[in-house]
């Protein structure tokens, strides 16, 4: 091969080159024609460089210093336009993907605890400071233990059928929390120090203030030497720390048939502090459990020697509390999932 010929095709190549490179408008075409020119194997220019071996001696430096300037003519152009390209490229993608950060977001929605577990978990932790543990117990339970194993007799009103869901002739939807005293007696022995918050059941239509499922939390604690001023510290302790200190708490003489004596505990309104105002029909207390000193015959009934363990007992209703922590009136927004209600807790 003559060195003409070879720099012709060398020139001819680089005309080539131009018109091609004339149609390359974007990074991919730019490095179809980098790869098709200056591929180390199968490039066009590296395929006629190396023609420079089959050419005679005397031709060689002429034939390689226009080899040269080919190739970095080729070079620097590609260099050159893939800056412009890149560039180009780079505002493209800019002006494509700007974000309006005026629009208004999409709010993320996060759930959280309903009023009544805030409530629940709230009077657990107070009772959990204060040494107690938490027990459950079943809510389908055995009539012997909603009502025999709690001294309340088979002419009891409370079992009536009209108040109470019995799914057979001994076995009902618990009526109270209570139950689970003597379930929790049966498995230990005092001193016993527990809480215990459920759903109960009350044959009761829906209205603002009944519901035929509620729930309640319950407290038992036995061992020697308990006093009736040991039940009502614990309840003043409870009713501080829930309500604020300022809160007064005052026994008023009731019954049950699970305790004796009994009481039910009133709490200085927390509308009015205790002056008196509607929401506490004036008398400036509040009624929020019923108390009272564990019934000897529970022990009787759970094995514990009455002669050497006395012990307290209390029971309240867990949509009072939230009632009167959030100023609800009507006990339906509880159950109904409303979100508007639901989102203010
Ligand atoms: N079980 C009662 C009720 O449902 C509440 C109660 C009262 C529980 C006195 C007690 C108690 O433990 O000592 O109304």
């Amino acid at each position: 091969m003559s060195s003409k010929t070879g720099i012709d095709q060398l020139r001819e190549l680089e005309q080539r080159f131009d018109r091609e490179l004339a149609a390359v408008v974007d990074h991919r075409s730019l490095e179809d024609i980098q790869a098709r020119y200056l591929s180390r194997k199968a490039g066009l220019l590296t395929l006629q460089l190396q023609n420079l071996g089959k050419l005679p001696s005397s031709e060689r430096a002429e034939f390689g210093r226009v080899a040269n300037q080919v190739k970095t003519r080729i070079e620097s152009a590609l260099g050159l336009l893939q800056t412009t390209i890149l560039e180009r490229e780079k505002n493209e993608a800019l002006v494509r993907e700007t974000i309006d950060v005026t629009l208004p977001g999409v709010r993320r929605r996060t759930g959280h605890r309903h009023p009544l577990t805030i409530v629940w978990k709230e009077i657990e932790d107070i009772f959990i400071a204060m040494g107690y543990s938490i027990e459950e117990g079943p809510e389908v339970e055995t009539t012997y233990y909603n009502f025999d194993a709690l001294n309340t007799p088979p002419a009891h009103p409370a079992r009536d059928p009209r108040d109470t869901f019995y799914i057979s002739g001994d076995v009902v939807l618990r009526t109270h929390t209570s139950p689970v005293q003597i379930r929790t007696m049966e498995k230990m022995k005092p001193p016993v120090r527990i809480i215990c918050p459920g759903k109960v059941f009350r044959r009761d239509a829906f209205d603002p203030t009944h519901s035929p499922m509620f729930h309640q939390v319950e407290g038992l604690l036995v061992d020697e030497g308990v006093t009736f001023s040991d039940m009502k510290g614990t309840l003043e302790r409870f009713h501080k720390k829930f309500f604020g200190e300022s809160t007064q708490t005052r026994l008023r003489p009731s019954f049950f048939p699970f305790t004796e004596p009994s009481a039910e505990v009133d709490i200085t309104c927390v509308a009015c502090g205790g002056t008196g105002c509607r929401n506490c029909k004036g008398t400036g207390w509040i009624e929020v459990m019923g108390c009272g000193m564990v019934h000897k015959s529970l022990f009787r009934n759970v094995g514990y020697d009455p002669a050497k363990y006395t012990g307290f007992a209390f029971g309240g209703g867990i949509e009072r509390y939230a009632k009167l922590r959030y100023n609800v009136e009507d006990l339906q927004l509880y159950f109904q999932n409303d979100m508007r209600f639901l989102e203010q807790f």
